[in-house]
Formats: C-alpha cells, sequence, structure tokens
C-alpha cells in the first residue's frame, strides 16, 4: 500500500491490518504507552474545504506519533490562485514524507499520487472518504467483535460516505443495504463493484434497507460544496431520516454512526442521534486511531 486514495483500492487484508494497528495504537495511547512511529517525519495537510475532525485528529496523531503536521489551507498555498496541482506534488513531496488532502475531485487526490513521490492520504474528495470508513469499521468492530454476519444499510444520499462505506463494509464480509432517492444513487463505479456481491441491496425505501441492519448510518442531504442546492435536496430527501420509525425495523440492538456534523432532524432526529451519542463519538474518537494507524503503515 502507497497511499489512501479510495477503499476501492484497499485489499481486505490491507484493511483488517489497518484496523488491528488502530486497536493497537489506541490501546497504548490510553494506557500511556509511547508510540514515537514517525519520529522526525513531516505531514502536509492540505484543505480546499473545511474541516473539523479531519483537520484535529491528523494534526494531533502526527504529534503523538513524534512527527511534525503542517496545516496548508488552499486560500494561503499557491494552488488556490491555480498552481497545477502536478507542480505542487512534485514541490511538495521534496519537503515532505506524506500528504493529506481534503478537496473536490477525486481527480487532484489521484494526480497529487501521479506526480508526487511520497504517501498520499485522502481527507475527503467528492467521490469518497476513506479515512472515515476506516474509523467506522474499527468502531463497528470494537462494538460488535467481529464483523461476522453483520449487516450495515445507509439511509440518504450516495455521497463520498455511502461510497465509501459500501465499498469497505463489503470487503470486510458485512452485507449492505442501500436506501437513496431516484436521482441520488452511488456512481456506476460504485454499483458495478458492489453488484458483484449477493448480500448487497440498493432501493428507494429506507424502511426496506433497515430491516434487520446491524448498524444504521447516514449523513448530511446537502455536501459540502451543495449548499445552493440544499433546500432542492431537502424535498428530495424528506423522508429519508434516522428516526424511531426506522429504528424499529432494526435489529433490537443496533448501533448508529454518523460521521459528523449532523443535521438533527433533517437525516437523524434529535431522540436517535442522543440515544446513540456513545456509538457516534466513539467513532469520532476512532478517526484518530484509524488514521495513525494508516500514517504509520505509509510512513513508517
Ligand atoms: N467527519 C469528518 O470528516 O468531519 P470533519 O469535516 O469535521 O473533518
Ligand atoms: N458528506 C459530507 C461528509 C462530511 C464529513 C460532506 O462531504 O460534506
Amino acid at each position: 500500500m502507497k497511499h489512501l486514495l479510495k477503499m476501492l483500492d484497499l485489499s481486505t487484508e490491507e484493511i483488517i491490518d489497518i484496523l488491528n494497528l488502530a486497536d493497537q495504537l489506541k490501546y497504548e495511547l490510553k494506557h500511556g504507552i509511547p508510540h514515537p512511529l514517525l519520529k522526525g517525519k513531516t505531514l502536509g495537510m492540505i484543505f480546499q474545504k473545511a474541516s473539523t475532525r479531519t483537520r484535529v485528529s491528523f494534526e494531533t496523531g502526527m504529534y503523538q506519533l513524534g512527527g511534525y503536521p503542517l496545516f496548508l489551507s488552499s486560500n494561503d498555498l499557491q494552488i488556490g490562485r491555480g498552481e497545477p496541482v502536478q507542480d505542487t506534488a512534485r514541490v511538495l513531496s521534496r519537503y515532505l514524507d506524506g500528504i493529506m488532502i481534503r478537496t473536490f475531485e477525486q481527480k487532484e487526490v489521484e494526480m497529487l499520487s501521479e506526480y508526487g513521490s511520497i504517501p498520499i492520504i485522502n481527507g475527503l474528495t467528492d467521490f469518497c472518504h476513506p479515512c472515515q470508513v476506516l474509523a467506522d469499521l474499527m468502531t463497528i468492530r470494537e462494538l460488535r467483535g467481529s464483523f461476522d454476519g453483520l449487516k450495515m444499510c445507509f439511509i440518504g444520499d450516495g455521497n463520498n460516505m455511502a461510497n465509501s462505506l459500501t465499498v469497505g463494509c463489503l470487503k470486510v464480509g458485512m452485507a449492505v443495504s442501500l436506501a437513496c432517492p431516484e436521482g441520488y444513487r452511488p456512481p456506476d463505479e460504485i454499483l458495478d463493484f458492489a453488484g458483484k456481491y449477493d448480500n448487497f441491496e440498493l432501493t428507494a425505501d429506507p424502511l426496506t434497507a433497515a430491516k434487520g441492519a446491524d448498524v444504521v448510518i447516514t449523513d448530511v442531504w446537502a455536501s459540502m460544496g451543495q449548499e445552493s442546492e440544499a433546500e432542492m435536496r431537502r424535498k428530495a430527501f424528506a423522508g429519508y431520516q434516522v428516526n424511531d420509525r426506522l429504528m424499529a425495523e432494526a435489529a433490537p440492538d443496533a448501533i448508529v454512526l454518523h460521521c459528523l456534523p449532523a443535521h438533527r432532524e433533517e437525516e437523524i432526529t434529535e431522540k436517535v442521534f442522543e440515544a446513540h451519542a456513545n456509538e457516534i463519538f466513539e467513532e469520532a474518537e476512532n478517526r484518530l486511531h484509524a488514521q495513525k494507524a494508516v500514517m504509520v503503515k505509509l510512513m513508517a
């Protein structure tokens, strides 16, 4: 594994290896065992979109590993004034040991990896969010002990989260059911991959998707960059809400995850959110551990 660009690139073994290391790093952190595995290394973090979790967890994680993180806002980089990503990649490769990038187009992340000579980590694009889904898988395994026989349902937009969850959950052996409105389904690249699995289902009906689900996941109706579509999306996604009615279809002990930020009373009710807050904030914490594992695998 040279980069983390998208879940489609990872084998099941690579995913499990990352999760095992993440568990170990979490244990060590909780027990005060230092792990300076990236001593003297630097990570550039390019942000073309806002972030709370990704920025803080990567920055803190790099510090805990003995390395140094640089926050690079696109407003300040020449990239924001049109310097090509091909040139940025070749320059930054001469200073840094790794780059994490959050941006719009997946192509930009792929291009960084083609032109640069250091590991590239995708910190979210419009297409996918692999760091989040590694943390989600870590959380599911932590709460359930294994992935055996589990079903994940995702309710809402066929967006970056739905894409990465579909691929990640299928790769570790879970059943996946997606409920997306017409016009908001995942792209063909994801559906072609998922279509090869017998335990994959795509429906327009949230209650069908939720039936017997062990893990219920949703995400915002309008993602970063889609602010102008918010009103239209509110109409399209009405009914695609994780609420008591939907949870009644899921397994009685189902867990609920949300990558955050959450919009209460839109994609999830306040009541369901708060009933599952322990799971959701464990998931947020696990961003730190999962990403540290990714950085160690790629940069140590
Ligand atoms: N879930 C997630 O990536 O959060 P941020 O946008 O705050 O980084
Ligand atoms: N789908 C959301 C995820 C945020 C972490 C977005 O892209 O804004």
